[in-house]
């Protein structure tokens, strides 16, 4: 089968969360399964793009309006990821250091999703399924179906995989004419509360939508930012399949990014040496419990509750743990964490930034990981964590209940219900008491890291669907 994965950001070309290591991984594992697999990303100016060869292979001109845009495509060439990466060059809408956050982000996803549908038109060989991802992608599906230049494209069956619903990308009809031309009687598809919603674009349009896990499917039903009603009505076309995580990447014994190796039989030594290597680094305690937490600092993550769970946490138990941060995102929650190092010096610290290298560190280094999470539609942490041997603490929500079972029931982690911060200490409470509790402890960690999350195993559930639509051949 041919594949395109269409996407914002695939890891280690551009990554800002999770959605970059997904569609950085389950390319390749389809890849294994013997599909011919391409990715397409969006040309940024990152450190990969600098550091690796490409060559051209084709190049056009996008309109949006009265501007145009040229393009070109650029293929990886060292063929080192296992599957093959494509860049969309827009120099003057890509070539920027972030992803994200710019006034005409609209516009640059418009056009990169534009040029991607260009490109495939030119090719010999149309692929028989494109997987969109998130709202960035959302607006292909309609094009595929609709657009009056697509119609040589319009055997493919697309899927849009939801990563995160809370964003949506709409924008006013005053944009409409950005849009290659299409017949006017298509035009509801596009709209959603008197606005052109990308995300919903895809979700109605789309063959079929998948979500990154199946709780979040069943939550978004009830909770979706003002989507509720529209996944209702697309149940039937709608599948929850739970991400993966690389365990090529994530091995703890072969991570080049450790101060030590270990595995499962070896654990108790290898963790001890990476966090004796992480609390010299950030002046902590060896000989107490480790909490961390790594991700974005946003409400959505919980992020907000932290500086008083961490403080209280401190307070009560200050003989007893201590907590290290590494994260970025909302300036005001930045600024509390880094003020709380002046209070608990030695026992607490935070790194504002983004850091792959001390992730895995941290990971292994650590003796549990908090995600407090309002919304997680899967989560990778909490199963990166696993794989090292670190026992997660989250909130019930998405994903995290999909993989995270309380060690009360036999499982592998400790869990609470509120997004609050008494319960995120309770959580840390009963922590501390296992941890004292070696002998528990260790079983608890051995059944996380023994816990199957490889995209090996779960690739095929992609397939079932991609073979479902093109079996159905629905228009
Ligand atoms: C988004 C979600 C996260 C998910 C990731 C990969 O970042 O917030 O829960 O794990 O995408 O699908």
């Amino acid at each position: 089968m041919e594949i395109f994965h269409i996407s914002a950001e695939c890891y280690p070309m551009a990554k800002v969360g999770g959605l970059a290591d997904v569609v950085g991984a389950l390319p390749k594992y389809q890849t294994n399964a013997g599909h011919k697999v391409r990715v397409v990303v969006p040309c940024y100016s990152t450190k990969f793009r600098k550091e690796n060869d490409f060559e051209c292979v084709h190049w056009g001109s996008v309109k949006l309006g009265n501007f145009d845009f040229p393009f070109s495509v650029l293929k990886e060439t060292t063929n080192k990821l296992g599957y093959e990466l494509y860049l969309i060059e827009i120099n003057e809408l890509f070539d920027r250091p972030n992803v994200y956050g710019y006034e005409d982000d609209i516009e640059r996803f418009l056009a990169f999703q534009i040029a991607s549908l260009d490109w495939i038109l030119m090719r010999e060989d149309v692929p028989n399924i494109i997987n969109c991802h998130d709202h960035h992608t959302g607006l292909i599906p309609f094009l595929v179906k609709y657009a009056y230049k697509y119609e040589k494209l319009r055997s493919i069956r697309t899927v849009i995989t939801i990563h995160n619903g809370l964003y949506q990308g709409w924008f006013g009809f005053d944009k409409i004419h950005y849009l290659p031309e299409f017949d006017l009687i298509h035009v509801g598809f596009l709209e959603w509360n008197n606005s052109l919603n990308s995300l919903a674009v895809g979700i109605k349009c789309a063959h079929a939508v998948t979500t990154v896990s199946p709780s979040y499917l069943n939550e978004i039903n009830i909770a979706a930012n003002g989507l509720e009603t529209l996944f209702n009505s697309v149940r039937n076309k709608s599948k929850g399949i739970l991400n993966g995580i690389d365990f090529e990447v994530w091995d703890p014994s072969k991570d080049q990014m450790l101060a030590h190796n270990y595995s499962i039989d070896t654990f108790e030594i290898g963790k001890q040496k990476n966090k004796e290597k992480l609390c010299e680094e950030f002046e902590l305690d060896p000989t107490k419990p480790l909490f961390s937490f790594i991700g974005r600092l946003f409400e959505e993550k919980g992020g907000d509750l932290l500086p008083q769970a961490s403080a209280l946490a401190l307070s009560e138990n200050f003989e007893n743990i201590n907590i290290l941060i590494l994260g970025s995102g909302n300036s005001v929650i930045e600024e509390q964490l880094v003020q709380l190092r002046n209070d608990y010096k030695g026992n607490y610290n935070v790194f504002i930034g983004y850091n792959e290298e001390l992730a895995h560190l941290i990971y292994a280094g650590s003796d549990y990981i908090l995600m407090p999470s309002r919304v997680e539609p899967c989560g990778l942490n909490q199963m990166y964590a696993l794989r090292y041997g670190t026992v997660p603490i989250v909130r019930r929500t998405g994903g995290l209940r999909d993989t995270v079972i309380d060690f009360g029931d036999n499982g592998n982690g400790i869990c609470h219900d509120q997004a609050s911060v008494g319960d995120i200490c309770y959580s840390i409470n009963r922590a501390v008491r296992l941890y004292e509790d070696k002998l528990n402890f260790n079983k608890i960690i051995k059944i996380g890291m023994a816990t199957d999350h490889s995209w090996e195993r779960v690739c095929q559930e992609y397939i079932e669907i991609y073979n479902l639509i093109i079996e159905k051949n629905e228009v």
